[in-house]
């Protein structure tokens, strides 16, 4: 999605190469059907026969370009055509009797998305001028900023970042949410360089990400995250109180690795100079946890001043507003609200 809004591409060009696969699409008789692990439990057989097709003509685009901005829409036909349940992030397979009458036209949604996806782009060039010369790179945060040599100290004039409010598993599981998509598209599309095992699992991304590893008690004390947050400490010991030690354990995690990548940020932030977060704060065992105070308190020992926060509601979500249910059954309520906190380096 980055790659594609940030290179400029031309819009008369894309309406044309847009018509073209259109025909090409309803022109295409026989495609051998697409295959990968699991797909069958996933996709119906027509489906999976409608997005072959898709897919097939997508990749007969010689512009990597434009092929991207094929595969975004692509990507949310395959996201809509697909047999897990809607109502959450998690993949849930359907009901058997509903998977059995589910009927969706892939090629018509298709066009409808593309065409969608036109007029934003129109929308985004009346307003921005997209000049060509980002770079964007693709991995773990801390890891990519831990190279000195493209990430020197003091060297960058501004951060925009919207972290995750926890660990995947356990907050949004934007691995699971995303490894459909991600198994249809050529991914040499999105970088030759990717490491096709995180594509592996249905939950390998989520594993990865922040907090993706629940670390002992142990560790959590002898990594001292708890004595830079005093909000933290006293999140986790009350969790701890509760007899709930694996929560404990995974929020605190989630911080120890959110840390590390604020080591990065604050390192690599010019004196003076601004880091912007937007964040929510989640609930863990029916209580709210103060990301903002937490954020604040860790990002004082790295030499970020807080110096303005203000809070908004999101504004359109996709996502389900009920995301899990706690084990007397109350279902939890995912984030509404955000708030932005704006950091400067002394
Ligand atoms: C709140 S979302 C924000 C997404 C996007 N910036 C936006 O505004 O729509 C947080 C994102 O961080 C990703 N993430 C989690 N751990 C990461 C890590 N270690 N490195 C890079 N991204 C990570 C999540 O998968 C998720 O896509």
């Amino acid at each position: 999605m980055t790659l594609v809004r940030t290179s400029k591409i031309s819009i008369s060009l894309l309406k044309l190469k847009s018509n073209v696969l259109l025909n090409l699409i309803n022109e295409t008789k026989n495609v051998v059907d697409f295959d990968f692990e699991g797909i069958h439990k996933w996709f119906n057989d027509d489906i999976i026969h409608q997005l072959s097709k898709i897919r097939y003509c997508i990749m007969q685009e010689d512009d990597v370009l434009y092929r991207r901005i094929f595969w975004l829409a692509f990507a949310e036909i395959v996201r809509l055509s697909n047999n897990s349940q809607k109502s959450t992030f998690k993949l849930h397979i359907k009901n058997k009797n509903v998977i059995d009458n589910f009927q969706y036209d892939c090629i018509k949604n298709f066009s409808k998305q593309l065409e969608r996806d036109i007029s934003s782009f129109e929308n985004l060039y009346k307003s921005f001028s997209i000049k060509n010369n980002a770079k964007v790179y693709l991995g773990d945060t801390i890891k990519v900023m831990s190279d000195k040599r493209k990430f020197k100290d003091s060297s960058v004039d501004l951060i925009v970042t919207s972290p995750p409010y926890g660990d995947n598993h356990t907050t949004v599981t934007y691995g699971q949410f995303s490894i459909l998509p991600l198994r249809w598209i050529d991914i040499n599309d999105i970088d030759p360089n990717i490491n096709v095992s995180i594509l592996k699992t249905l939950t390998e991304i989520d594993n990865e990400s922040l907090g993706g590893t629940n670390y002992s008690i142990d560790k959590i004390y002898k990594s001292e995250i708890l004595d830079k947050s005093k909000t933290l400490s006293s999140t986790f010991e009350a969790l701890i109180k509760a007899d709930e030690k694996i929560k404990a354990r995974k929020v605190a995690s989630f911080y120890i690795d959110f840390y590390d990548s604020c080591i990065q940020l604050s390192r690599i932030l010019k004196k003076d100079k601004y880091a912007i977060f937007t964040i929510g704060n989640r609930r863990v065992n029916g209580e709210i946890v103060r990301f903002d105070l937490i954020l604040s308190e860790l990002l004082a020992t790295l030499n970020l001043k807080r110096i303005y926060n203000f809070d908004r509601n999101i504004p359109s979500k996709r996502i389900p507003s009920k995301i899990s249910r706690l084990k007397d059954n109350k279902p939890v309520y995912s984030i509404q609200t955000e708030i932005t906190l704006i950091f400067r380096k002394y």
